[in-house]
């Protein structure tokens, strides 16, 4: 039997499509959130009339959203290599496999050579925080090793992509490490701590590229007074600069705010302080 696409005014349109998304080949592996899924189809429905045309905004944005091109490892073998690793979170065999991990994606590969100076000047800016939020955090909590933080501190890393979320929950764990990792989308759904230090590191860009304007209101829905958020300096071929275009963006987001914005300029990534308490 053939199944009828329904019309893009039919209630179930939404839904027919998501579950259409959810089980493709691409996608299937990842848990993408429904909400994630609805909220881009039913944006796209504000400016498209037709069910292809809508499908093919809906699937260009997921791409970019989940950004396979930065780089997937192989989640089950890494599972598997972590219950091999010794308890020590700064055992040699624990930073090998940690840079292994970190240089499977474009975001923190970039980052690996910058570590040691990286940490210790953002947590002298901000303080060594009691609780962080990582959000949008790709593989980032595989730098732990490097940050330098008291076992006490408690990490929360946030993501869309439910083999990462997983594969930090195991290292998590293995570590004893206090915190975990979840599953949400914190562009339609940020979580609310206001005493947390939030790390939202290289992807105000592509949250803008969702949805035009985005930053500004995810920045104000946000209750930590202390906002770490980062920008790639050049773009992912090396050949331009993003400077102008980070600054850019970051000013207009906090324009008509009290909020102190200062700047830390690493060779690779720009970090804005964004502090509302101070
Ligand atoms: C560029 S990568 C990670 C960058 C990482 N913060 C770093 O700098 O090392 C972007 C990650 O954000 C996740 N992501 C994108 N939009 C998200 C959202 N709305 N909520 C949660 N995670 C999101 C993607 O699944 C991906 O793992």
């Amino acid at each position: 039997m053939v199944k009828k696409t329904p019309a893009v005014n039919d209630e179930d349109f939404a839904a027919v499509l998501a579950d259409k998304l959810a089980d493709s080949r691409k996608y299937r592996r990842l848990g993408i959130p429904r909400e994630t899924l609805l909220d881009l189809i039913n944006k796209a429905s504000l400016t498209h009339t037709s069910f292809r045309e809508i499908e093919e905004v809906v699937r260009r944005k997921m791409h970019n959203l989940v950004a396979p091109y930065l780089g997937e490892p192989d989640y089950t073998l890494l599972q598997s290599r972590i219950a091999e690793l010794p308890r020590d979170l700064h055992a040699e065999e624990v930073s090998r496999f940690c840079l292994e991990v970190l240089n499977t994606h474009a975001s923190t590969r970039e980052r690996v050579p910058i570590h040691a100076e990286f940490y210790s000047r953002l947590f002298a800016a901000a303080d060594t925080p009691a609780v962080i939020l990582d959000l949008a955090c790709g593989m980032h909590p595989f730098a732990l090793p490097w940050m330098n933080l008291p076992p006490s501190t408690h990490y929360f890393a946030y993501d869309l992509h439910q083999p990462r979320i997983e594969l930090i929950n195991t290292f998590f764990e293995h570590f004893g490490q206090a915190g975990h990792a979840v599953k949400q989308d914190i562009l339609l759904d940020p979580p609310a701590d206001e005493t947390a230090t939030v790390f939202f590191f290289k992807e105000a860009h592509r949250f803008e590229q969702r949805e035009n304007g985005s930053v500004r209101s995810f920045l104000h829905r946000l209750a930590s007074q202390q906002i770490l958020l980062s920008l790639p300096v050049e773009t992912l071929s090396g050949r331009r600069s993003m400077l102008d275009q980070d600054r850019r963006l970051v000013t207009s987001a906090c324009a008509d705010t009290n909020w102190q914005v200062t700047e830390l300029l690493f060779s690779t990534e720009i970090v804005f302080f964004i502090r509302k308490d101070a």
